[in-house]
């Protein structure tokens, strides 16, 4: 690592960075690969690394103090970037894209249909989702499956089913696809210099305006016809729409509206799914180059199961499960990376960070600095001991952000992967082919690029084998 270029210790110090080229500077190494850039930037010039993109000034935090100033001390300072406008657009005003009051109340009011207790019920869907998954898998005779696939599948059901109580495998499948099409429309939209509005008919704008419609119309038709049932004294699912719709301001007794419930519902149908089946494949691609660690994952699912499918006692009974998984999100953060855009002239980390510079958080980078995690590429889930991430400042590790915008699902995610896991692993191994080698497509979320093909063979569960003391955490 070189030593700075300036005093850091002086405010008016820019942190260093590489130049780049004349006009465009990084610009087109991160287009073609940011992760490249960011771990360059990171062995070159250290935990805060300033870059230009173009015109645009942006610095990459992988220090745990400074984004702790960020994202907590001084969260106030900051903005999210406009490079979420393309998901705004997408989305509405909905929690992972608005700021300010709006913001605040919103959060305020679906905060605690997120809370662990309220979420246990959920256990159930997850388990039946994963089940007929399993029962699919064991009726079909195809060797060599899609894996990223069919975790997209089963997470994009369970949140259909816990958010809506609408099976979106079925014939709202339209919808992933009207997903898949937005999403990637809003992609681009954040990559291109030249930002076309979507009322411009171009044909990528007119798919994007055709996948919108379809998304808005069928959640819409779902909040909708849930009033309606709520008005006719019918018995409601408890899913977290009803829990949203139930939502009062504790100072106004406000409720949200139609329009907002569907932005945030669409939110939640987007921000839900695709992280976690990434996180699902990267562990189980993990899993299947660890062998040691899958058979003692296996065998604690065994030994607290004993063949039957997890309940939320269960949960906390698996510790080792919990630690398989977030070790893999450490190497393997869905979130890559997310950004701000400071309002005012702030110090971070010593460094000036100017009005209007883009600041990027990027966990993958954060979660491999050596000082927090020895030997970071190696895949060693001991470190979610208890003992062991006390050692370690809290925002060392930050697979779901920090601070006042810290993700909102993190007990439905965790407790999705806790559930979905060991229901997978002690029923089948899927190992990639031997020639198979993993290569990331870092886009909105960091997922495999092209799939990932396994190999299924099904196993006989481990019932007599018991599990290994655990760490209780
Ligand atoms: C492994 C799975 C997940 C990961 C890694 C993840 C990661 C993140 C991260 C890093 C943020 C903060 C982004 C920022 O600060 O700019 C975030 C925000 C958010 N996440 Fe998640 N998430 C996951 C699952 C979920 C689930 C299951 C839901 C909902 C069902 C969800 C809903 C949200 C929402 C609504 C926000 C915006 C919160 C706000 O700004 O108030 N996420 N997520």
């Amino acid at each position: 690592m070189s030593t700075a270029v300036a005093d850091p210790r002086a405010s008016n110090a820019q942190p260093p960075g590489p130049r780049g080229k004349p006009i465009v500077g990084s610009l087109l190494e991160a287009w073609d690969d940011p992760l490249a850039l960011m771990l360059g930037g990171f062995a070159s010039h250290g935990s805060i690394v300033r870059y230009k993109f173009a015109w645009i000034p942006y610095v990459v935090v992988a220090d745990a103090e400074a984004a702790q100033h960020v994202l907590v001390k001084n969260a106030r300072a900051y903005h999210k970037s406009p490079n979420y406008d393309g998901l705004k657009l997408m989305l509405g005003h909905g929690l992972l894209t608005s700021e300010g009051e709006f913001w605040k109340k919103q959060r305020r009011l679906a905060q605690p249909a997120f809370h662990r207790e309220r979420l246990a019920g959920f256990v159930r869907e997850m388990t039946a989702c994963t089940e007929d998954l399993l029962a699919e898998w064991s009726r079909s005779s195809e060797r060599t499956i899609d894996l990223h696939r069919a975790m997209m599948r089963l997470t994009f059901r369970i949140v259909g089913k816990t958010l809506l109580s609408v099976d979106l495998d079925g014939e709202a499948r339209a919808v992933g696809e009207a997903l898949d099409v937005a999403l990637h429309w809003a992609n681009d939209y954040v990559e291109s210099i030249v930002k076309i509005p979507p009322s411009w008919p171009t044909p990528s704008n007119r798919r994007f305006v055709k996948a919108k419609a379809t998304l808005d119309t069928l959640v819409m038709r779902v909040v909708v016809d849930r009033r309606a049932a709520m008005e006719r004294g019918e018995t409601v699912p408890n899913d977290l729409l009803q829990m949203l719709l139930e939502a009062k301001d504790a100072d106004t007794g406000e409720t949200m509206n139609d329009e907002q419930l569907k932005n945030e519902l669409l939110t939640l149908v987007l921000a839900g799914h695709e992280t976690t089946a990434n996180a699902l494949t990267f562990t189980l691609y993990l899993l299947a180059k660890h062998k040691d660690v899958r058979d003692k994952m296996r065998a604690e699912a065994e030994s607290v199961l004993e063949g039957r499918t997890p309940t939320m006692q269960d949960l906390p009974k698996m510790p080792y499960t919990l630690q398989v998984a977030e070790e893999a999100m450490r190497l393997y953060p869905p979130a890559w990376a997310f950004e701000r855009i400071a309002l005012e002239d702030d110090v971070v980390g010593g460094y000036a960070i100017p009005k209007g510079t883009i600041v990027g958080i990027s966990p993958y980078v954060m979660h491999r600095n050596p000082k927090y995690f020895a030997d970071p590429e190696r895949f060693d889930p001991s470190r979610f001991e208890k003992s062991a991430q006390s050692e370690r400042p809290k925002h060392a590790y930050i697979p779901f952000g920090g601070g006042p915008r810290t993700c909102i699902g993190i007990a439905f995610a965790l407790m999705e992967l806790q559930v979905l896991l060991p229901m997978i692993v002690r029923a089948w191994d899927l190992d990639p082919p031997s020639d198979y080698e993993l290569e990331l497509d870092p886009s909105v979320t960091l997922r495999p690029a092209n799939g990932m093909p396994v190999e299924r063979r099904a196993i006989t569960p481990l019932r007599s084998t018991p599990a290994e003391p655990a760490t209780a955490r």
